[in-house]
């Protein structure tokens, strides 16, 4: 699949799990927040928002990529940094969980009629989580309310582009064997619950010329590795310049940390920017294991590729 190059990236990390004011920056790639100089506090909080400035042709495009948990930390997160709604040219939800379109129906309100919104339908059958302390959920994006606040919304199961800036890659196709959803999370289909096959989750991809790949998975339930390999497949390139998301790792165990890290290795990315659900325990391993190249994502960081 033809995906066009554009000229640069920037993701700004508006919402995640962390916040440590003592992880290290790399000049000129990632760039953290310093306190003191930001109009208001950041608030760090379970869940994932990213904002990504993309210049292409000489012009420049913003995609909201996730809304976080909740209106409060994203609109405060957003302020934090200096941006608007204004600004947004297109959201693009990663998959059906509401620690990524938290903010989503309150965002479109508050914004006005008209802004498209990229997703799988998938996203739409209710989600629920099976966790030794009981049931959590089940929790819902409806299509009515989405189209009712206003969202342009653009479905895809199969890859495609959003505008011309970026590949979405639609369900990813698995490759490896380590990568498998876990049996907690659980899906409602026509009032049956089943094992959620995580068929709505999809990668955003951007080809930087000169670069390569840069690879955004939201909780990466459908494997890391397979959404990276899923990504080099589609566009036909092979470097990635950066792999950057919540991974959901720890609660997969050592084999799924294993064969991650290997994985990791063999794709030799110039970046991984790992937050969100990747676990801390995963996130300890992947920095011992990729000193080069690992960072931990945090609110308030920019990357720049
Ligand atoms: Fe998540
Ligand atoms: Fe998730």
């Amino acid at each position: 699949m033809q995906v066009p190059n554009v000229q640069s990236v920037t993701v700004e990390i508006l919402v995640d799990n962390f916040f440590d004011i003592f992880e290290p920056s790399r000049p000129g790639v990632v760039e953290r927040a310093v306190l003191g100089r930001l109009p208001k506090p950041l608030l760090a909080a379970h869940g994932l928002a990213l904002l990504l400035t993309v210049t292409h042709n000489g012009g420049q495009s913003r995609i909201l990529m996730d809304t976080g948990n909740s209106p409060l930390s994203f609109f405060n997160n957003l302020e934090a940094m200096g941006h608007g709604l204004e600004e947004v040219d297109a959201i693009f939800i990663s998959h059906g969980h509401p620690d990524h379109y938290g903010a989503l129906l309150e965002v479109l309100q508050r914004r006005g009629p008209g802004l498209p919104v990229y997703l799988h339908p998938d996203c739409y059958f209710p989600k629920l989580l099976i966790t030794p302390r009981g049931r959590v959920g089940p929790y819902a994006l409806e299509r009515e309310k989405l189209a009712a606040a206003g969202a342009q919304l653009q479905e895809n199961r199969e890859p495609a582009l959003l505008r011309d800036l970026a590949l979405l890659t639609g369900t990813v196709a698995a490759t490896t064997p380590y990568e498998k959803p876990l049996p907690g999370f659980k899906r409602l289909v026509q009032g049956h619950e089943e094992p959620d096959p995580f068929s709505d989750e999809q990668a955003l991809v951007l080809n930087v010329a000169g670069k390569g790949l840069v690879v955004i998975g939201g909780c990466c339930h459908p494997g890391i590795i397979n959404m990276t390999q899923y990504a080099r497949k589609l566009t036909g390139v092979d470097q990635i310049a950066a792999i950057i998301g919540g991974f959901h790792l720890t609660a997969g165990g050592d084999d799924l940390i294993n064969g991650t890290i290997n994985g990791l290795t063999e794709l030799n990315p110039g970046l991984v920017l790992a937050g969100h659900c990747t676990g801390f325990k995963a996130l300890t391993r992947l920095a011992a294991a990729l000193p080069d190249n690992f960072m931990v994502s945090c609110v308030g960081t920019k990357v720049m590729i």
